[in-house]
């Protein structure tokens, strides 16, 4: 047969256009589209179906300690199995630097946990909390391995970079191409808060909220973006929580600043309501930066449908909540004894194609945009994924626009005790994903093996469709000659 695949019949859209067409896969990649294709080996008929690019999903903690050294609850089985049956058809968790690890070392290790496990394609970005000068020294071997991109945080005792630390990961980022993410939220701030609320006895996880105000985002925000800008370096700024955030974002970028952000579901489907239910319920909604209130939901969403963030990321970060999870701290735990973040890489699309495309909040290329094209540049996986063209891979995802569901634990298939949607109701959900040509999954049927994603070697990140150039107040080749960059 011509093709090894043919999708017949679906109304395929990219995050520019919307057409119908026949996709013909060859090889694992898109070689034909036309009106009408004859000659594969094997069909998926896709009438009445939308044939978008497999989503990207940019940001989940997959197999990974976090900063207080607790495995998240999902390996790279469950989490990309959970992921195929969200729509995403390749991932990007990270790759976590503790403090003495090396580079190498590091990527090791992930790859000996993700090659044996993952169903969809995968790369790292790789966390550093140690950058000393051995590290740093090391780094170009990351990016020789195709990994271009890192995540630094500005809080969390374990983790957190000084500024001067913060310039030389980002100057080293720029001078090979790569992308510096950041989480940022004033540490002391959140410290200082945090002891008088514990001192007080308020200890309930609704004060995990008040000890991560939105300043605390704003002032860190701010912070990051002028450092990245004194050394023109690009940034992502992950899981903005405020509208104070996402204004500074947007400014930046207007102002000329190749500066980018994603938000979460969390932030625009949850309120901090939900860290008032009884007992410790509350938990299951904790996460850092914290969810916050309906205004905030209203503002992040106008952000949202007028383009200030590149993409909505799940943050999945699993912890359960029985005893070996959440709870660090027992059954009565203060909230700086619980562990931060929740489960949703199944659900982030789903719950936006309901609440953005359905309610006509976005439209669908702007969802297609959001969910995979965006990322697939700003990680440098573009033009083989987040795109439905002649020579990408054949990642695809065949939605059922009308299917209506009620969001359930059984249906997100990864290692978690609840989920923190559970009785939503959404409109439109993934049938189908191809990874590479390869279904990982039919018909919300589970159809490829552990192991069968392949780690993809990324390039430079691809700045070329976002807006923003360079407008360096100090200019390293001019003023510090080839010195600057480590
Ligand atoms: O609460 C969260 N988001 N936990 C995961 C780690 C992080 O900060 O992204
Ligand atoms: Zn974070
Ligand atoms: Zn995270
Ligand atoms: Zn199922």
């Amino acid at each position: 047969a011509e093709y090894d695949l043919v999708v017949l019949g679906g109304t395929i859209a990219t995050a520019s256009d919307t057409f119908q067409a026949d996709i013909g896969v060859r090889d694992g990649r898109i070689v034909a589209l036309a009106e009408r294709l004859d000659g594969g080996a094997e069909t998926i008929d896709a009438t009445g179906r939308l044939v978008l690019p497999g989503g990207i999903e940019g940001h989940c903690h997959i197999e990974q300690e976090s900063s207080s050294g607790i495995m998240s609850a999902d390996d790279y089985y469950t989490g990309s199995v959970s992921a195929a049956f969200g729509g995403n058809s390749c991932f990007v968790p990270f790759a976590a630097q503790h403090k003495g690890m090396g580079v190498t070392e590091t990527l090791d290790l992930y790859d000996s946990r993700a090659a044996p496990k993952s169903v969809i394609d995968y790369s790292y970005h790789l966390i550093i909390s140690d950058p000393s000068e051995a590290v740093l020294a090391e780094l170009p071997k990351a990016f020789a391995r195709g990994v271009t991109s890192f995540k630094v945080f500005m809080t969390y005792d374990l983790m957190r970079l000084g500024d001067g630390q913060l310039l030389d990961i980002l100057s080293v980022a720029k001078a090979h191409g790569a992308l510096t993410m950041v989480h940022a939220e004033n540490n002391d701030i959140i410290k200082w808060t945090s002891k008088r609320l514990l001192e007080g006895g308020y200890t309930a996880p609704r004060y995990h909220a008040i000890s991560h105000p939105a300043l605390a985002e704003e002032e860190a925000i701010n912070r990051v973006i002028s450092l990245a800008k004194f050394v023109d370096a690009p940034l992502f700024v992950v899981h903005v929580s405020t509208p104070e955030g996402a204004e500074l974002v947007r400014r930046a970028r207007q102002a000329g600043a190749r500066i980018f952000a994603e938000t979460c579901p969390q932030y625009l489907f949850l309120t901090r309501e939900d860290l008032d239910r009884p007992g410790m319920e509350g938990a299951k909604f904790m996460c850092s930066p914290p969810v916050r209130d309906a205004a905030t939901q209203d503002a992040l969403w106008r952000h949202v449908e007028a383009g200030t963030f590149a993409s909505v990321s799940s943050d999945h970060a699993p912890y359960r909540f029985d005893e070996t999870g959440k709870l660090m701290g027992g059954p009565n735990a203060a909230f700086k004894q619980i562990a931060n973040g929740m489960p949703g890489i199944a659900m982030r699309l789903p719950l936006l194609f309901s609440e953005g495309v359905v309610k006509g909040r976005i439209s669908l290329n702007q969802f297609v945009a959001l969910s995979s094209t965006n990322a697939a540049k700003t990680f440098g996986l573009s033009p083989k994924k987040g795109t439905i063209a002649i020579g990408a891979d054949a990642d695809i995802a065949i939605w059922d626009p009308n299917e209506t569901r009620t969001v359930s634990l059984a249906d997100q298939h990864d290692a978690m005790d609840y989920t923190p949607f559970e009785g939503m109701r959404v409109t439109g959900w993934p049938r189908t994903v191809l990874s590479r040509g390869r279904p990982v999954v039919l018909e919300g049927e589970l159809k490829a093996a552990a192991g069968s994603g392949a780690f993809v070697a990324r390039g430079t990140v691809d700045l070329s469709g976002l807006p923003g150039h360079r407008t360096p107040e100090l200019d390293p080749a001019r003023n510090f000659g080839a010195r600057i960059a480590p």
